[in-house]
Formats: structure tokens, sequence, C-alpha cells
């Protein structure tokens, strides 16, 4: 079974992926990990605004080396965001995310392309969002967690410029698919959400 989970920048989709995949002890990738991995080399290189520096780092990715702490910051939001525009280094990420969902048994995936793009053929497709407000508050809770020093009004602002930036693009915009359940997770808590993405999935296993 092939769970495939989109939703703009912090709707809550990684918490869900990580907890359907923990349920049906499938492999999870969160594929914006990818594209925040691309993004920290050419930042750490000086060449974010370098394409083929960009598509270059994509084709050299190695899922094995991928450190999620390192990456889940703000910054690698927005470096991520700009590399994920670019036609090539989605193109250059293709396979490892195909090779990842054709796994024995099915695998969990969750970004923004993975029920129009990546996975079309996914049993089950969720669509997962919350206002931005309150997207943008989880988000501040979880980076001042992790010891970064942010104030709200900046999240929400990255927030914003990150959904129009990934909405408007030409390659692979974040869209739901036709087939996707839309979950609205604004007035859930984490335990309402899994509840609701379970009965979803279930739904869709038994052909409803
Ligand atoms: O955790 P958050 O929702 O803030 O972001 P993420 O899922 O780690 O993705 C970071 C950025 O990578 C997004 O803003 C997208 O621009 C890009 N991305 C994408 O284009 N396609 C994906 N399948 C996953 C992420």
């Amino acid at each position: 079974m092939v769970i495939a989970i989109d939703g703009p920048a912090a709707s809550g989709k990684g918490t869900l992926a990580r907890r359907l995949a923990a349920h049906y002890d499938l492999p999870h990738l969160d594929t914006g990990l990818l594209y925040r991995a691309v993004g920290a080399i050419v930042l750490a290189q000086g060449r974010l605004e370098d394409e083929a520096a960009s598509v270059e780092a994509a084709r050299a990715l190695d899922v094995a080396t991928l450190d999620p702490e390192a990456l889940r910051t703000a910054e690698l939001g927005e470096a991520a965001s700009v590399v994920a525009a670019r036609g090539g280094v989605r193109a250059a990420l293709l396979d490892l995310q195909h090779r990842f969902a054709a796994q024995p048994g099915g695998a969990v995936l969750d970004g923004r392309d993975i029920g129009t793009v990546i996975c079309p053929q996914a049993q089950a497709k969720l669509f997962v969002t919350a206002t931005p407000e309150v997207r943008a508050q989880r988000r501040h809770r979880e980076l001042i967690g992790r010891g970064e020093d942010v104030a709200y009004d900046t999240i929400l602002a990255d927030i914003r410029k990150r959904d129009e930036r990934d909405s408007a693009r030409a390659a692979a915009p974040l869209l739901q698919a036709d087939d996707a359940v839309l979950l609205d997770t604004s007035a859930l808590d984490i335990a309402q959400a899994f509840a609701a993405a379970l009965a979803i999935v279930e739904a869709r296993q038994q052909g409803r």
C-alpha cells in the first residue's frame, strides 16, 4: 500500500505520515528533506541562485546521509523552496522517490507533489491543510523547541511566501490531487488528526 500525503508548509503532514507509517509498519520518506538537503548544499557553496549547482547537488544526493535534525531549520525551508521550483532539481530527485515508493509492501511519502506527480497510483491520498495562522503557531512552537530564536510574525510571513512560491511554480506545483481527501487540521490536535487520517486510509483500503 502506498500512502501519499501532501500539503502546505507546517500543515502537520510530516507528523501524520510518521504515525501512519508506524501504524502500518511501512517505510516513510519525508521528501521535503531532499529539497532541504539540496538547499543546504548550495547555500554552503554560496550558490543558491545557481541552477546548475542545485541540479548537480540533487543528482549527487545520498538519502542515507540525510540529517533531519540539521535540515529542519527555517532558513533551509526557504532555501528548499527556492531550489524546489527548478525542474532540473525535481527531475534529478524523481528516481529515488519512485524507488522508495516501489518497495515491496509499500511506503508512506509526504511532500507537495506525491499524489499528483510522484505516486499518482497511490491507494490513499491525503491533502493536509490548516489556516496559515495555525500553521505558523505550530512551526513557531517547533522552532522555539529546537532552540531557534524566531518571531511568530516572521514565521507567518515565511509560510505565506513559501505557500505562494510552491503553488505558483510551473514545475510540480502544490496541488490537491483530484482523488485526494482534504483533511483540515486547524481545529484538531495530533491525536484527532491521526484518527481522521486513519479513517480516510481505512476507507480507501476498503474501496470506499
Ligand atoms: O516542513 P515544511 O512543510 O515546512 O517543509 P518541507 O515539507 O520540509 O518542504 C520544504 C520545501 O521543499 C517546500 O516549501 C517545497 O518548496 C519543497 N518541496 C517540494 O517542492 N516538493 C516536495 N515533495 C517536498 C518539498
